[in-house]
């Protein structure tokens, strides 16, 4: 049985996507913060799962505990860093602007590392980072949640390249999603294209079996990703 491990699968995505490699016959690692929540998905799911407490605001604890999971799990196959938070906003408080950086740039190059380095001592593996299309170019009302999925999208680009010439079997994918319904978008209503977390994990699943490098989620968000890379800055910056 392939094992899957999810960083971030209390809620939203992340618990989607815990349910559907469940549903699909894999042995699941669900870790977080918000353990309770952990547990009641683990009695739901229909295949063998772990749960195990994890907080990426205290990164170096986190990686022991990426560490203890992969081992009551009795390894990995896949490991999946999708924690993430973000903010709008507009009055640029620092208090707000600090999470996306301690999770989705500290937290999430912690796991990072700790994850290739498990892979590469065995010899194979896959990594899979949560992006998103927020990190393609820069967002006025989130700057620090769009520079951090910027740095997501190139931290992952830079895994790829190392693993392509160690010759390590190290599959990188990036998964860049556009507006999905969950906790974290909550009272957005500027949303387009939004899909269900189901829909999400199902194309992410997907994604994930066919080794491809980068998916957006869902698909069509690769249309916005191609119209907004050809807006030259002078008109971007006017929108
Ligand atoms: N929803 C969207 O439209 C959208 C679009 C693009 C990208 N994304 C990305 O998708 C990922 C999942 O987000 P979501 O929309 O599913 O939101 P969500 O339901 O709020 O899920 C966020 C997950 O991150 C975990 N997390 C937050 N802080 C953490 C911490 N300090 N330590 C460990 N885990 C932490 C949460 O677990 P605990 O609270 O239990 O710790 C939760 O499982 C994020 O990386 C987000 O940036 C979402």
């Amino acid at each position: 049985m392939e094992r899957v491990l999810i960083i971030g699968a209390s809620s939203g995505i992340g618990e989607a996507l815990a349910r559907e490699f469940s549903l699909r016959g894999y042995v699941v690692g669900m870790a977080s913060r918000r353990i309770e929540l952990l547990n009641r998905i683990k009695q739901e799911l229909p295949n063998t799962s772990y749960v195990k407490h994890l907080d990426l605001l205290r990164p170096d604890e986190a990686r022991l505990a990426l560490r203890e999971l992969i081992s009551e799990m009795g390894g990995a196959d896949i490991i999946v860093i999708n924690s993430g938070v973000g903010h709008e906003n507009a009055e640029l408080v620092w208090e707000l602007e600090r999470p996306s950086i301690d999770v989705n740039v500290l937290g999430f190059t912690a796991m990072a590392v700790e994850a290739s380095n498990y892979f590469i001592k065995k010899g194979r593996g896959h990594l899979v980072g949560i992006s998103s299309v927020a990190g393609l170019r820069p967002f006025r009302l989130a700057p620090a949640y769009g520079a951090s999925k910027a740095f997501i999208i190139f931290y992952l680009k830079g895994l790829r390249h190392k693993f392509k010439k160690q010759g390590v079997d190290v599959v990188v994918t990036d998964i860049r999603p556009g507006f999905v319904d969950t906790p974290l978008t909550e009272g957005n209503t500027k949303m387009f294209w939004v899909s269900t977390s189901q829909k999400a994990a199902e194309q992410i699943f997907n994604a994930i079996k066919a080794r491809k490098e980068v998916a957006y989620i869902t698909k069509r968000w690769r249309l916005i990703a191609f119209i907004i890379g050809l807006v030259p800055d002078f008109i971007y910056n006017r929108l």
